[in-house]
């Protein structure tokens, strides 16, 4: 599985880059908003660190007008995909720019419905979000499930991006399950090497070295 760091912090892509960890990196308007940079400047920075898929989201929610945003963040870098909501408008958008080449990452999906139209409307990812199907009281991982097998069924090449993750358990369940792609904050990806056991037996291990006088270099 993929890690995407959903992010516009480039200091925080930065640090887990160093470590291997970035396969891509995610933003949307709150993201943005949150960094307190402009969008075209801090995409071009991370797209100039970041080898994979940037996502970067458009503003309009007409077709017309998402397509000429789209465009223009397109050529920011070679690595953008273009983030367009799942509307009517966003699904003509995500063909539109498909069509032209560019990778489109179709957002805001909750229904695997929702993600059909996606994979045929060309979408290179499809973003549903975990966490916020949790925050009403059902279970984002189903959506994860039936859309990986939707998906299957007929062979679509639309990768799943599971997104509005929350959790060490969201990460997992998204591995157990086949998605393509998991996004997550920075924090949730650095939590994923926390385990009590690893902490306790490192004690021992250290308590141990200083006991017996342990010496490499
Ligand atoms: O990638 C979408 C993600 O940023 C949404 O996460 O936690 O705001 O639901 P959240």
């Amino acid at each position: 599985m993929k890690f995407f760091v959903d992010t516009a912090e480039f200091d925080a892509i930065a640090e887990l880059h160093e470590l291997g960890m970035v396969d891509g990196v995610t933003t949307n308007p709150s993201l943005i908003k949150k960094s307190g940079r402009d969008i075209l400047d801090v995409t071009k920075q991370i797209c100039d660190l970041v080898d994979g898929p940037v996502s970067a989201e458009v503003t309009a929610t007409d077709a017309d007008t998402m397509i000429s945003e789209g465009r223009k963040l397109a050529g920011i870098a070679e690595n953008i995909a273009v983030k367009v909501p799942l509307t009517w408008d966003g699904l003509k958008a995500c063909k539109v720019l498909s069509d032209d080449g560019h990778m489109v990452n179709v957002t805001l999906c909750f229904s695997a419905n929702q993600a059909l139209l996606a994979a045929k409307a060309g979408a290179t990812f499809i973003s549903p979000f975990i966490g916020r199907i949790d925050d009403i009281g059902l279970d984002g991982m189903e959506l994860i499930e039936d859309i990986r097998t939707v998906y299957d069924n007929y062979g679509f090449e639309t990768q799943i991006l599971a997104a509005s993750i929350r959790s060490v358990n969201h990460v997992l369940d998204c591995a157990r399950i086949g998605a393509d792609v998991m996004t997550a904050p920075p924090a949730v990806i650095k939590s994923l090497v926390n385990h009590p056991l690893t902490d306790k037996g490192l004690a021992t291990f250290l308590a141990d070295i200083d006991a017996a006088g342990i010496k490499i270099l």
